[in-house]
């Protein structure tokens, strides 16, 4: 059994599909930065999981990783901290993403959320293949690799991390047992009603103390007829019913940004595909640029209309990023027509400049410096991949597949 401690540890990848803008780093990159002081963080490059969707143009995922990697450490990601990797560099996902394959029905993929989101929201690629469909079990593999007990992640992915405790609570049905497996299985067995529970615990016996398989079959029987047990219990149940073992899999937590979710320059959630984010590189002069053309309440047209700062984007970029001064200032003056929408936007650059100036002058120097980054990553490959490693030799063993 392994002795990490999947509570220390934290695990999170992101996609090379193109430059990094302040919806990253207010999403996610703010909490690595964080979070690489309080656990054991494992950073890496999803560089398969991008291939998924750009199959047909990976020169794009080529492109972007290197810059990418650039842009975390811009932001405060350090590597003495954090271990980051490439994906493909640590091909051992790959090996237990196969295996946990075997093992998972079709119908938990097809069920995921983004499944059928993506498909409909991506229409101008072919996202009918395998790949894309295991794309949630890649991930699985991915955290399920580690022993990672959190997945710091935006709140699209929370699917993605349920999704994996299901794998790691059959994956341990089938092939190892939890710690706490015998307390809890009781624990759900009385949930039962007193008389099944009862003869669950007597079939168990006539099969582990006499073989019995009838016996076997009829509990098994019984337990699938609970229509109130929830699927981590039935799973538990189930393995008390055939003899314990021991963990393998630790089921992972998802761990939420504590930021509401990024406007943009429109209102809308700063993202690419609506064109109206900010670069992490955005030079001064284009961010004041934008900033300054964002559309404001449409209602003060003229400087002496007054305006209502909650049909307002500006708004939505102060309560981010300005105290509380700032914002009585903005409410009042807003209100009365007292100032106007430019002086309103002026702190906002200036306070974007100020989140930003930092970045670019740490990701300058890693730009003229591309040896620095490539030796990060090889560094951050092997120690990955030396926990991975450890991981899947005892998957291997769970399923039969030492053959020394
Ligand atoms: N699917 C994640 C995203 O789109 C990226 C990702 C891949 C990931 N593997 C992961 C995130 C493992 C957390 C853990 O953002
Ligand atoms: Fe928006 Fe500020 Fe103009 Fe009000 S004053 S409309 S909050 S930009």
């Amino acid at each position: 059994m392994s002795t990490v401690d999947s509570q220390k540890r934290v695990l999170s990848g992101m996609r090379p599909t193109g430059l990094l803008h302040l919806g990253h780093y207010h999403g996610v990159l703010k909490n690595w930065v964080q979070l690489q002081n309080e656990y054991q963080s494992f950073y890496f490059v999803a560089d398969w999981h991008a291939l998924t969707t750009h199959y047909a143009t990976p020169s794009v995922i080529e492109a972007s990783v290197m810059n990418m990697v650039i842009d975390w450490l811009a932001a405060g990601v350090d590597p003495e901290k954090a271990t980051l990797f490439i994906q493909s560099s640590v091909p051992e996902h790959a090996e237990l993403h196969l295996l946990l394959s075997m093992m998972t029905p079709l119908g938990w993929l097809e069920r995921v959320p983004s499944y059928k989101d993506q498909q409909d929201k991506l229409r101008d690629k072919d996202l009918e293949t395998y790949g894309f469909l295991g794309y949630p079990l890649l991930q699985s593999a991915d955290i399920l690799i580690y022993r990672a007990g959190f997945v710091p992640v935006g709140a699209d992915q929370v699917a993605h991390v349920e999704l994996t405790r299901e794998i790691a609570r059959r994956f341990n049905h089938l092939y190892g047992r939890e710690a706490d497996h015998e307390q809890l299985a009781l624990t759900a067995i009385k949930k039962m009603g007193k008389k099944t529970a009862k003869d669950i615990l007597l079939l168990r016996t006539a099969f582990q103390q006499q073989g019995d398989h009838q016996a076997l079959a009829q509990g098994q029987t019984l337990i699938r007829e609970q229509q109130n047990l929830s699927l981590g219990d039935r799973e538990r149940v189930m393995g008390y019913l055939e003899g314990s073992g021991k963990v393998i899999l630790a089921e992972p937590r998802a761990l939420l940004t504590p930021a509401a979710k990024m406007p943009g320059l429109d209102g809308q959630k700063m993202s690419k595909s609506y064109g109206n984010t900010i670069s992490l590189r955005e030079p001064v002069d284009g961010l004041t640029k934008k900033i300054n053309t964002m559309p404001t309440d449409p209602a003060r047209i003229r400087l002496s209309d007054a305006g209502n700062p909650e049909n307002c984007p500006v708004w939505q970029l102060h309560e981010v990023y300005s105290d509380t001064d700032t914002k009585n200032w903005v409410q009042q003056g807003c209100r009365s027509a007292g100032i106007g929408c430019l002086a309103c936007k002026k702190p906002l650059i200036d306070a974007v400049v100020a989140e930003l100036e930092p970045m670019q002058k740490r990701g300058a120097q890693y730009q003229l410096d591309p040896g620095e980054v490539r030796n990060i990553l090889i560094k951050g490959s092997e120690r990955a991949r030396s926990h991975a490693v450890e991981t899947l030799t005892e998957v291997r063993a769970a399923m039969g597949l030492n053959y020394r």
